[in-house]
């Protein structure tokens, strides 16, 4: 597996292994179609025949290097007791419920028979598999998930998370360690189902203030790195942390290939992370566009020419991206 021979043996290739953050979703047709069956989002996580279906369909149009198993970070909470929803046109809706009495009851809760469906599509995507390609496995970091649970469902307004822990930090606290605790064990779970990479997804790392960066993120990371490093000594695991590539250097020690969002120049980040393999950074909203959209890719591979690099976007695709411009993406990629 290409990927695989970066991340492990620090291969290079000038034409970079790729694959692209929500390439299983809505600027795909057929993705809709399958979707159109399912008003119920969560509902459509757990079909396992559908999942295996849409995690599939992006590598059957495109020279896509990975796929990333179909689900979403907020399962989490979903299974441990506070009910997501999405509503047309809105964010994620959470059910307002006490948190205290939601960690209590967390700990009743199978989490392992819970997920018992997204391990089945899990082994099932893997064995339908190109061999060649690899399967991603993933989890939100305790940080994004918390923020989705405490604004239930409501615009997300970080001054409030941050106050919420000022005035309950007993309880922020608790949140944050079972976050990080079953974020651990939903990824074990992907690993020991098949997967052959995990991508944390830390997407409103930029929100934390840098004076709170490791007691907000990096504890809880490091945590959770330590812990399955510990059962899967050296599993590739990927860390996309949004807003933050400027202050990886502070978690460089750890055992991570670096996931760059748009917002960061590869060089840099390069010149700032010398020893590390890094995944990155095309602007979705180049992709959406189409301008200057072959330059900008051919910039970034310039940049990390003779660098273990994973390509991918900056950030998920948007939905209204029209498919030829992935197309020429790949086509980009592949004229090296
Ligand atoms: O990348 C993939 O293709 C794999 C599947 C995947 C989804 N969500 C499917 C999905 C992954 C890796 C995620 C992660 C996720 N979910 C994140 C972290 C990555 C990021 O984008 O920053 C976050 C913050 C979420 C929470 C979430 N779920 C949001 C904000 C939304 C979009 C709401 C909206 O309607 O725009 C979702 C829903 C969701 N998850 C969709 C998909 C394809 C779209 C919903 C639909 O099909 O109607």
């Amino acid at each position: 597996m290409k990927i695989i021979d970066v991340i492990r043996h620090k291969k290079t290739f000038s034409s970079p292994p790729a694959w692209m953050m929500r390439q299983a979703g809505r600027y795909l047709p057929e993705y809709k179609k399958i979707r159109a069956q399912h008003p119920d989002f969560m509902e459509f996580c757990f079909s396992i025949d559908d999942v295996v279906e849409v995690t599939l369909q992006p590598l059957q149009r495109f020279p896509i290097d990975a796929a990333i198993i179909f689900s979403d970070i907020l399962v989490i909470p979903h299974v441990l007791g506070q009910k997501v929803w999405f509503e047309t046109n809105h964010g994620p809706k959470l059910e307002n419920i006490d948190l205290n009495h939601f960690i209590k009851k967390a700990a009743d809760v199978d989490f392992k028979e819970k997920l018992d469906p997204i391990k089945l599509a899990i082994q099932k995507t893997r064995n339908k598999l190109d061999p060649q390609k690899a399967l991603i496995g993933f989890a939100g970091a305790p940080w994004t998930i918390l923020t989705y649970m405490i604004s239930k469902g409501k615009t997300l307004d970080f001054n409030n998370v941050l106050e919420f822990r000022e005035t309950n930090s007993k309880l922020f606290k608790s949140l944050l360690d079972l976050l990080t605790q079953k974020a651990t064990e939903l990824l074990l779970l992907h690993i020991e189902s098949g997967v052959n990479i995990v991508q944390i997804f830390e997407s409103w790392a930029s929100a934390v203030p840098s004076h709170l960066h490791e007691e907000i993120l990096f504890q809880p990371l490091r945590k959770i790195i330590q812990t399955i490093h510990e059962k899967k000594p050296n599993f590739p695991i990927i860390y996309y942390g949004r807003g933050i590539n400027k202050h990886y250097n502070q978690i460089s020690d750890i055992n991570l290939v670096f996931g760059i969002d748009e917002t960061s120049d590869m060089q840099e980040i390069n010149k700032l992370l010398p020893q590390k393999v890094l995944q990155g950074n095309l602007s979705p909203q180049t992709l959406l566009t189409g301008n200057h959209l072959e330059s900008s890719v051919l910039d970034i591979l310039d940049a990390m020419q003779d660098k273990p690099f994973i390509f991918n976007l900056g950030h998920g695709i948007n939905k209204d991206t029209p498919l030829s411009h992935v197309e020429r993406l790949f086509a980009t990629l592949q004229s090296r």
